[in-house]
């Protein structure tokens, strides 16, 4: 609210135009985000702006249920836009305000030293990079920080001079937190059906998870350097609320890890597959400390606040 300069954004336009990048289903941030620019809006004004919301997502998300789920009583003009975040998604100068939460940690593709047998890099037998040589932290921190910077050139066309971007994501000066542990135990899950000859070595060793938990000073380091947006705040985070007191339920867990990874291990090692992955998964995280109390206390997020500069 602070930082919000609405009027300046209403010299030119009656039209506010929000963007949440890497919405999958969800409407809280847009609605907190739409009713912080209403109070800004001075008395005169306030029938006259209007608030266009473009929801973000890959093209495999889907659109429908969003869709579907609308808020029927919402405030605002509602739009899906297909397409990686890696990349430009709207005409220039067109944006007031943009939202990325928990999205940027994905990479957008996996570099091919990794999977290049010569290659320094080569991931042998790992899915991750957290128990790898140097070689591949770097080839992993490397990637990220290029994705970073087409995302912030991307998003310093679409915005309008002044325009502000919130980012949340998690970020970590430790290499183990417990989604992190879990990819692991993801990793041992495939090993174990690999030397089971369910799948195949190959297909394993051309496999490499496309995430990155960046530490702060990685993402501030991107930033500066980038150079086109001001840092209004940066701030780190504890666990989210929801798990202070009550460690998430296998149940809701497994569901997530499903939603949100079952589409990767189907499209690398097939869909007959994925059933048997998630089941062995389950068991291992059944019987290990990753939802205990104390190591979901571990979990910390970035929250930034970025103004696009004026030039
Ligand atoms: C963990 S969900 C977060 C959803 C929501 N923003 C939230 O904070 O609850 C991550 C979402 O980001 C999307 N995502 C990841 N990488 C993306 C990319 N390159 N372009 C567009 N969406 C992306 C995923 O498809 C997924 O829906």
């Amino acid at each position: 609210m602070d930082k919000l300069d609405v009027n300046r954004f209403l010299a030119t336009s009656n039209s506010l135009n929000i963007a949440d990048l890497g919405n999958s289903v969800g409407f809280m941030v847009v609605k907190n985000i739409v009713e912080s620019m209403k109070r800004k809006i001075p008395q005169n004004k306030q029938d006259k702006v209007q608030f266009q919301v473009f929801f973000n997502d890959h093209v495999r998300n889907c659109f429908d249920t969003l869709f579907k789920s609308l808020p029927p009583n919402r405030e605002y003009f509602a739009a899906g836009v297909p397409g990686s975040i890696h990349g430009r998604l709207f005409p220039k100068g067109t944006l007031h305000f943009v939202n990325s939460s928990y999205a940027l940690h994905w990479l957008s593709s996996i570099p091919n030293e990794l999977i290049d047998k010569k290659s320094p890099a080569f991931n042998k037998g790992k899915i991750f990079y957290t128990d790898s040589c140097n070689e591949v932290v770097q080839v992993y921190a490397k990637q990220f920080a290029r994705d970073m910077e087409v995302f912030l050139n991307a998003r310093a066309e679409e915005l309008v001079p002044g325009g502000l971007m919130t980012l949340l994501l998690p970020c970590f000066e430790v290499k183990k937190y417990p989604l992190v542990q879990v990819v692991d135990l993801l990793g041992d899950c495939l090993m174990v059906m690999a030397e089971k000859g369910l799948l195949s070595e190959e297909k394993l060793d051309s496999f490499n998870f496309p995430r990155y938990n960046a530490t702060p000073k990685e993402i501030e380091d991107v930033i500066r350097k980038n150079d086109r947006f001001t840092v209004e705040k940066f701030q780190s985070l504890g666990p989210p609320s929801s798990f202070v007191n009550k460690p998430p339920n296998i149940y809701m867990f497994m569901l997530f890890l499903q939603t949100s990874w079952g589409w990767l291990i189907e499209k690398h090692f097939g869909s007959e597959v994925v059933e048997q992955v998630f089941c062995l998964l389950r068991k291992r995280i059944v019987t290990s400390s990753v939802l205990t109390l104390e190591n979901i206390k571990t979990v910390s997020e970035c929250f930034i606040l970025l103004r696009r500069k004026a030039t």
